[in-house]
């Protein structure tokens, strides 16, 4: 049993009455992750490297409800809707086959991130339920097996079972092959700590799911299979600047890594467009910036919003500029953060 739990509850069975709650946080990938060659298992078409932050957790408990009828998701204080819910719910038969067990469950998540604005609360939230859900169910797994069960609700969440910088792999082979080596480990970095100044310029849903948008790119782009084979150098090239502390080269890979994912979507038929107005007035400011002399990158997932790439002390700056740009939007500061942990016995 995991040490969190064995503090609050004396046995098996007590743990299963007072359930297991994981707090985990979103990451952002510097090396995007974009397309799927399994659909079933989640296993990417590119590796991916990424920074999991410090602000905006997920809190998700896991109780097993062994005289109940079904399982019970709530989300933010509401039931779950029914493709949140179905997602949860088909999660949660994972864990119960790898667990040998058949009890429902109570899951009660509180997201400090707006849900499905490409802000990553998938990465977040399914890095928590695979902690909790784990737990719950008696699964002692390793790092490595986390991640890869966190990877089959979300493939970007295999990411945010680690603190600071993890690459993900995409693994090779088919079935049992891809998922035993499609995974999220460490990556060795410098002594240094880059901030991302978070530009939220729409907390909606977005309009099109990474999921249909993903899918989409890689059946119709034509710039889609160039992408990939440029973000394999892209990896590469971001490694060593990891390892040099150098943020100038970061950020330039990670941006144009990020800015040639978004082109294969733009080339996509019909084409998946997450820019909208304030995200190019974003882009603008960073671009100013730069030319005045200030190290800030630009990086977006399947969203509106722009994650800027800085140092610590440039924050208060750039997002002031943001904020200029934007007024309507908001700007959160954010530094590499803590990977997916228990807490001892307590409801979100
Ligand atoms: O794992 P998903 O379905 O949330 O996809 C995330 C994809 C991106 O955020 C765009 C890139 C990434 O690697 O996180």
């Amino acid at each position: 049993m995991p040490p969190e739990l064995t503090e609050s509850c004396a046995s098996a069975d007590e743990a299963r009455e007072c359930g297991a709650t994981a707090v985990a946080h979103p990451n952002i990938a510097l090396i995007k992750y974009w397309g799927k060659r399994d659909e079933e298992l989640l296993i990417p078409y590119v590796d991916s490297l990424s920074m999991t932050l410090d602000v905006f957790p997920t809190t998700t408990t896991v109780r097993l409800t062994p005289t109940a009828e079904g399982d019970s998701v709530t989300l933010d204080g509401s039931p779950a809707v029914d493709g949140e819910r179905e997602r949860v719910v088909a999660f949660l038969n994972l864990v119960r086959t790898m667990a040998g067990r058949a009890e429902p469950a109570v899951v009660n998540t509180r997201n400090s991130v707006p849900t499905g604005a490409g802000l990553a609360s998938s990465a977040s939230g399914f890095a928590a339920l695979a902690l909790a859900g784990a737990s719950a169910y008696g699964l002692d797994l390793d790092p490595t097996a986390l991640s890869r069960l966190a990877r089959r609700g979300s493939a970007s969440a295999s990411r945010s079972i680690f603190g600071g910088f993890a690459i993900c792999h995409a693994g090779r082979g088919t079935g049992a092959e891809a998922d035993l080596s499609a995974y999220a480990e460490p990556v060795a970095v410098a002594d240094f700590a880059p901030a991302l100044v978070i530009a939220v310029v729409n907390a909606g849903p977005k309009a099109v799911s990474s999921r249909a948008a993903m899918r989409r790119t890689v059946d119709t782009s034509p710039l889609y299979q160039a992408w990939a084979a440029s973000s394999a150098v892209d990896l590469a090239d971001m490694r060593v600047a990891l390892r040099r502390g150098d943020l100038d080269a970061v950020g330039e890979i990670a941006e144009r890594n990020a800015l040639g994912m978004h082109a294969t979507m733009l080339a996509a038929r019909p084409p998946v467009r997450y820019f909208a107005p304030e995200t190019m007035a974003v882009l603008d400011t960073v671009a100013r910036l730069r030319a005045d002399g200030f190290s800030a990158y630009a990086t977006m997932d399947a969203g509106p919003n722009v994650k800027v790439l800085c140092h610590l002390g440039d924050t208060a700056r750039i997002a002031a500029e943001i904020r200029r740009a934007v007024p309507d939007g908001t700007a959160v500061i954010a530094g590499p953060g803590a990977g997916a942990r228990l807490r001892p016995r307590a409801e979100p």
